[in-house]
């Protein structure tokens, strides 16, 4: 079969292209590790608010010292709406919302995930900057949208008292 020049060339660099993705992709998953920042772990949403895995809301240590912040989302506000970590630790977050999707974003960081009714979103990050961050919502929930935020302060490790503000 006769291949033109241009067709063949085309189609090598496709094949090309799509084993560079393919390959990209394969080694982060298998061989860097890195997998999408969500785990399956539900919650039924009208109870999420006393849900012990939500108490108490916000920054807490756990025995291993590792550092969580548990946020519940809802119209309109994040809870709590004030958390303190420390910089240069890595913190998981556990998101979820009591009524609709939620976008939980710490603004000009790589910490994002969905707040979505019925599941806890993890991520784990780091901040390296100490600093004033916005926690904004990136998912249109309803009039109150724009005004669904939160903050969260990064302190150098040696300031920061284990949680409370
Ligand atoms: Cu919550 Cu937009």
């Amino acid at each position: 079969m006769k291949v033109d020049l241009y067709e063949r060339v085309w189609m090598w660099s496709v094949a090309v292209m799509l084993a560079l993705f393919f390959g990209s992709t394969a080694a982060a998953a298998f061989g860097r590790r890195i997998h999408p920042p969500s785990h399956i772990e539900t919650i039924d949403p009208k109870t999420a608010l006393t849900d012990p895995r939500f108490k108490p809301p916000g920054v807490s240590v756990d025995p291993q010292g590792r550092v969580h912040v548990r946020v519940i989302g809802l119209m309109f506000a994040w809870l709590p709406a004030e958390l303190t970590v420390p910089a240069g630790t890595p913190i998981t977050f556990h998101v979820t919302s009591t009524d609709v999707t939620h976008g939980f974003e710490i603004v000009r960081t790589n910490g994002q995930a969905m707040a979505i009714p019925g599941y806890i979103s993890q991520f784990t990050t780091q901040f390296t900057r100490p600093g004033e961050y916005l926690i904004a919502c990136n998912e249109y929930c309803g009039v109150g949208h724009h005004a669904m935020a939160a903050r969260l302060h990064v302190v150098p490790k040696d300031q920061w008292q284990g949680g409370r503000p």
